[in-house]
């Protein structure tokens, strides 16, 4: 048997690969749009696992595989052996001899690792405590379909230096852009990651600077799932690094801004911008759908 092709990270892709794949997501998406049949993953089978909340990530794959001709099976972490203690490296053994590909969304980064070390087949990671590599594809392929390639341009991530901040932080490396995160101290990124970025990421304190020439500002909840406990006292140190229309108006004059969703509206983003009409939001959360389609089929066809 092969060792199947796993995405934990945006780092499992080459750049050439992520290229390929957002040009497929965005012809999957010209497909759909044209009422054209789709049906290259026929009769494959994707288990979902989740440990924390999900609206985005589970519809869009399982609408994605459904779409393909396959099917999807959710399974919470509660309601399986895996919430009662079976231990995860048996969990993965036995999952995965059933089905074709398995979607992760936990908290430990490593027990997604754990899961894909004994997996017969391609592991997704659909969000950890430390990566959000699939928000990434969607958002890229946004960036990409409004203003072309991202190569050589600044992006501004403002706030938590969280798991999507860590993903921005991969893809600022991939795809060879500029990636400013403006963070208070004490919420900074990893720092082993920051390293590992190079010249591609620094950090700002100051969001007025940060902005400054941006072609994206990002931002994200200032309290992620598992940090629900600290969300009052986050709020004093990140209030500055809110996403509104006076950072947008430093930034170059055509930024594009994103956010991942669930958004809290006037905390890290203003319900301003959320509801603008040209906010390019909502095309980056219907983007999780194509942008899916297009990775499963590469990690099946592998
Ligand atoms: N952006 C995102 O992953 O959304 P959900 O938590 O709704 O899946
Ligand atoms: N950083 C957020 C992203 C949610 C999609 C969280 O982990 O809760």
């Amino acid at each position: 048997m092969s060792t199947p092709r796993h995405f934990l990270t945006l780092m499992d892709l080459s750049a050439g690969e992520l290229r390929a794949l957002i040009h497929r997501a965005i012809a999957l998406k010209a497909q759909r749009k044209a009422g054209d049949d789709q049906h290259s993953l026929a009769g494959k089978i994707l288990a979902m696992i989740f440990t924390k909340a999900s609206t985005r990530t589970r519809v869009s794959f399982e609408a994605g595989i459904t779409q393909l001709g396959g099917n999807a099976l959710f399974l919470s972490g509660a309601d399986t052996q895996l919430g009662r203690g079976e231990p995860i490296e048996d969990s993965a053994r036995v999952i995965s001899s059933m089905v074709d590909l398995v979607m992760i969304r936990t908290f430990a980064h490593r027990d997604v690792e754990r899961f894909a070390e004994q997996s017969a087949v391609p592991v997704i990671n659909g969000l950890t405590d430390d990566y959000h590599p699939c928000q990434l594809l969607a958002d890229m392929q946004t960036f990409f379909e409004v203003r072309g390639d991202i190569s050589g341009h600044k992006v501004c991530w403002l706030g938590d230096g969280n798991n999507v901040c860590h993903s921005y932080m991969n893809a600022a490396r991939l795809l060879d852009f500029e990636l400013v995160v403006a963070c208070p101290e004490g919420y900074d990124p990893s720092p082993a990651l920051l390293e590992a970025c190079g010249n591609h990421v620094t950090i700002e304190r100051d969001p007025a600077v940060a902005v400054k020439q941006a072609h994206l500002l990002v931002t994200d909840v200032w309290a992620s799932m598992g940090q629900e406990a600290e969300q009052s006292e986050r709020i004093g140190p990140l209030a500055p690094y809110q996403l509104n229309q006076a950072l947008l108006d430093i930034a170059a004059p055509d930024a594009l801004y994103m956010h991942c969703l669930p958004a809290h509206r006037d905390e890290e983003i203003t319900a301003e911008l959320m509801d603008a009409p040209d906010t390019v939001i909502w095309q980056e959360a219907e983007n999780r759908l194509h942008a899916q389609k297009a990775l499963m089929e590469l990690l099946l066809s592998a």
